[in-house]
């Protein structure tokens, strides 16, 4: 078989420090890859006045996989590329508790679940302008209280589109893998957070697809929570998740939330998939806080390229470095700082390697 290309983009703050102890793993295990680095985000800005260059993005193209860190600023057009023009709709993060990683639980143990995020509409991206505008332009509207929206005076607005077509593929991925994941022993359960209480419309029509994709399956069980329950639910009975399926700004702040359950958001990796190239990426940003200080734990965007393997069939390689992982965290000698340790991102990189070797 011939090696599969990925393309690495660290893109910007804690992004290139995760990516390079990543590829530098992957290397030394001697995995089948060919990994092409490209130069990209505010480096590159600087340097070309572009922060994904055109030899980055065909690189991409001509790749199997492309793995990423972290943007901010104009690197901005990095994720437009992965997320948008590549139509990666899905957004799959899944919360996974490993022995020995920090959580805030008495007892963490035991919680594994998915959390799909649907990653190309909703409030994303930011589709938005000035009411003044908005107001003349459907001056007719009026809201649930009989007001038309020059009532309200100066000021923004933000769109939120919820198709039917961006909610039916995202709804028939979600009970795809609640049914893969039944035959692994899991309950095979979806779980539906809206907040169609408020949002009838919208988030109406996110909550009935998704259960009419459910019906459609009927070994599968099917639940909904309103996502201000959600948001504490997942604290109190995290054990009782499967598969959650939820609309774009939900999936991004929840994640943030499941992640932290399970030591933080060093740890929660993430796959993009489901558009013409898959792309893999920790669930946190550029952490501009901890920068260049060597200490950034690297867990997460490992963990991504553990998904990036899995998804390039590569089961073995996925496999022995989600057990180095477990076998790190377990043995809790050399944990990065975030998990209460003492040891720089390199330190605990090499001691991974250790466990793959
Ligand atoms: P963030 O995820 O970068 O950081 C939040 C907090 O978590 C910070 O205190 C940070 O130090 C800590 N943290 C994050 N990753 C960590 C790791 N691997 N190890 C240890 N600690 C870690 O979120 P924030 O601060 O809201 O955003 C910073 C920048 O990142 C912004 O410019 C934002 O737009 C961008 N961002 C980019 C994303 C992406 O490229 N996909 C996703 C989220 C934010
Ligand atoms: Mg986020």
């Amino acid at each position: 078989m011939p090696k599969k290309k990925i393309v690495a983009l660290g893109g910007d703050g804690v992004g290139p420090e995760v990516m390079e102890v990543t590829c530098s793993i992957l290397e030394q295990a001697q995995f089948d890859l060919e990994i092409a680095k490209p130069l990209c985000g505010v480096e590159a800005f600087k340097d070309r006045g572009n922060a994904f260059p055109e030899e980055a993005r065909k690189l991409c193209e001509e790749s199997d996989a492309i793995l990423f860190g972290a943007a901010e600023g104009p690197s901005i057009a990095i994720l437009v590329y992965l997320r948008w023009i590549l139509d990666n709709y899905i957004n799959l993060r899944p919360v996974k508790y490993y022995p020995g990683a920090y959580s805030p639980l008495k007892n963490p143990e035991g919680i594994d679940f998915l959390l799909i995020r649907e990653n190309s509409e909703g409030l994303y991206p930011g589709r938005e302008g000035d009411l003044r505008w908005l107001a003349q332009k459907i001056s007719d509207y009026q809201d649930p209280f009989g007001r038309t929206l020059d009532f309200y005076g100066p000021g923004k607005f933000a769109l939120r589109l919820i198709t039917q077509r961006g909610t039916e593929r995202i709804a028939k991925y979600a009970v795809e893998l609640a049914r893969q994941r039944k035959s692994q022993g899991f309950p095979g359960k979806v779980t539906c957070l809206t907040k169609a209480n408020v949002l009838r419309q919208s988030c109406g029509l996110f909550r009935k697809t998704v259960e009419e994709e459910v019906r459609k399956e009927a070994t599968l069980q099917s639940e909904h929570f309103h996502v201000d329950d959600a948001a504490r639910r997942l604290i109190r009975f995290p054990k009782e998740f499967d598969v959650i399926v939820t609309s774009n700004m939900f999936g991004d702040i929840l994640a943030d939330e499941a992640a932290e359950l399970v030591g933080g958001l060093g740890i929660a990796p993430s796959a993009c998939l489901g558009g013409q190239k898959p792309y893999f990426e920790p669930v946190h940003g550029s952490a501009p806080d901890i920068a260049g200080q060597g200490i950034v734990n690297p867990t997460a965007m490992i963990l991504s390229a553990k998904m990036m393997l899995d998804h390039l069939g590569m089961k073995d390689e996925a496999l022995a470095l989600e057990k180095a992982v477990a076998k790190t965290y377990e043995e809790g000698k050399y944990l990065p700082v975030d998990q209460g340790g003492k040891a720089s991102t390199k330190d605990f990189a090499e001691a991974l390697l250790r466990a793959i070797l």
